[in-house]
């Protein structure tokens, strides 16, 4: 039976053995899919030895991602890109490095009926669940992605870094401060998606203060949040915009997806139905 494991510190609460499972079941699949957590410094040897065992992949989350990355002795090139791994591999005796996270959330978004293509989209936050996204959102060609930080030189990194994506592109690739985003002057548009991927809702907090709300949405935007599992308080002041939300359990359901698709043959795709599981876990 070919092994895999979720790499996580916590990891008892983690939805992924479930979501694989489904999986395996539809593509017919004989998998066993554990939870495994490393001790806080110890994920390097946790995964060297998982893999010396023979365990065929395992996925990575919060807080060993760049560990992950440091551990691979090759990275594709969206991991690269992403600048974080949470999908691991074995090919010919190598530990590979792979990024599903941005694909997981554009996939989300398109089966929700979210026109990407010439969109205007806002993403909040400028740390590794920002960066993971960008790469995958710009390929979708929309007309601008404005990147909003509280602090600017982050943003600004990120913006340097995507800049030749977004010329290939065509998106305007723009950086602003939260502050910014309550000057009609500084962001005189309002947005067909936001996208929350500070942490800032792990803390119940909203990184939109009330002018940055009235600026910024319409009540045809539609609000995605990354957390999933609750109505955030940036959630909250979408609805009450008008605006249609989304919590990201769907990102979860569909980043998972494509990592079995990388592990058991991208051939199985036509085989799983990640939108069944998410109706599932809903
Ligand atoms: P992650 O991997 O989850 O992205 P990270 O790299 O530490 O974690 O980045 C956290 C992001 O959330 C950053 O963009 C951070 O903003 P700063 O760069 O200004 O620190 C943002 N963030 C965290 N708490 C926030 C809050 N209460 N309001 C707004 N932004 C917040």
């Amino acid at each position: 039976l070919d092994v895999y494991v979720v790499a996580g510190n916590p990891i008892s609460h983690s939805k992924s053995p479930l979501i694989h499972q489904h999986f395996a079941q539809q593509a017919k699949q004989a998998i066993h899919y554990g939870r495994l957590q490393p001790e806080l410094d110890g994920f390097a040897k946790a995964a060297k030895t998982f893999f010396a065992a023979g365990g065929k992949g395992m996925n990575v989350t919060v807080p060993f991602k760049l560990d992950a990355q440091a551990l691979a002795d090759h990275l594709t090139a969206r991991a690269q890109l992403a600048g974080a791994v949470n999908t691991l591999l074995i090919k010919d005796g190598k530990i590979y490095g792979d990024n599903t996270d941005g694909a997981g959330l554009v996939r989300d978004l398109l089966a929700q009926g979210i026109v990407l293509h010439e969109s205007r989209i806002l993403l909040l936050g400028a740390g590794g669940a920002a960066r993971g996204v960008i790469g995958p959102l710009l390929e979708q060609s929309p007309k601008c992605l404005v990147i909003a930080n509280r602090s600017n030189a982050k943003a600004d990194e990120l913006v340097k870094l995507f800049a030749n994506l977004a010329a290939t592109k065509e998106v305007a690739l723009e950086s602003r401060t939260l502050a910014d985003l309550e000057n009609s002057e500084k962001t005189p548009y309002v947005f067909d998606l936001v996208i929350n991927a500070t942490a800032a809702g792990l803390s119940d907090e909203s990184p939109l203060s009330a002018a940055a709300v009235a600026n910024i949405f319409t009540p045809s935007s539609f609000a995605y949040d990354m957390v999933y599992g609750k109505t955030t308080a940036f959630m909250q002041q979408a609805l009450q915009r008008g605006a249609r939300i989304s919590d990201g359990l769907g990102m979860l359901v569909e980043q998972a997806a494509d990592a079995f698709l990388v592990w058991r043959g991208a051939d199985l795709a036509k085989q799983i139905d990640p939108r069944a599981v998410l109706v599932k876990l809903r």
